[in-house]
């Protein structure tokens, strides 16, 4: 009886995962057919809003990205947005993030110092304090991170969203286009076409 309850809620849960999560409908136009985004092709054109999928509210900006190829429309799922116009991530927040990082401290940390010379929480507290006073805001500070894990976001984002629940970025008006709200996702399994 208790099993039975279970699958039920648990199945509940799965049905409602769009429902709870923030929705914002998006086109993204692009020169190239394909079916997912990939990291591969990620800041050919540019990474004005950071590193990750670009979408954009404005069909007609999307379609002169495409340049006559594919426009795509979808509904994005973005519940938890860096933010673009200042540092809400705190000290204690990104050290515990760059430990999920890097537990270690042989990959990413080693940018720092040796962790078997110094050590580990040493090269989390010199990381820590590097990579934020060199970032104004929130996505400035995790495309850091991403740089110097040789450009690795996939890698880096997954961590990010385990460690402090961030998955997405989102920006009203952008200096360079108007009206628009430009949405950046970090997962393909964020994204549902329509
Ligand atoms: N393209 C848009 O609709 C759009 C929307 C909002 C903002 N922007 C702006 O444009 C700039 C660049 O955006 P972008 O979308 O060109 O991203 P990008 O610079 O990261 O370039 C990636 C390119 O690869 C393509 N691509 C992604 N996965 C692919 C795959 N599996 N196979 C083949 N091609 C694949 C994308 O369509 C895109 O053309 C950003 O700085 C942003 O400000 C673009």
């Amino acid at each position: 009886m208790l099993r039975m309850k279970l699958i039920l809620v648990e199945s509940v849960y799965k049905m409602n995962w769009y429902k709870k999560a923030e929705q914002y409908l998006a086109y993204h136009g692009s020169p190239k057919e394909f079916q997912e985004f990939s990291y591969e092709f990620m800041g050919s054109t540019g990474t004005a809003e950071g590193f990750g999928f670009y979408f954009t509210s404005d069909k007609n900006v999307a379609e002169m990205f495409a340049d006559g190829g594919a426009l795509k429309k979808a509904m994005l799922n973005i519940n938890n947005p860096l933010n673009f116009e200042g540092r809400t991530i705190s000290k204690d927040e990104f050290a515990h993030f760059l430990r999920t990082l890097d537990p270690t401290g042989e990959d990413y940390l080693s940018n720092w110092g040796d962790v078997h010379y110094e050590g580990y929480e040493q090269i989390v507290r010199t990381a820590t304090e590097g990579e934020m006073s060199g970032s104004n805001n929130d996505v400035d500070l995790i495309s850091g991170v991403i740089q110097a894990s040789g450009g690795d976001a996939g890698s880096v984002y997954k961590v990010l969203k385990q460690a402090l629940g961030d998955d997405g970025i989102i920006v009203k008006s952008p200096d360079w286009g108007g009206d628009q709200v430009v949405y950046v996702v970090f997962n393909n399994n964020q994204i549902r076409y329509i």
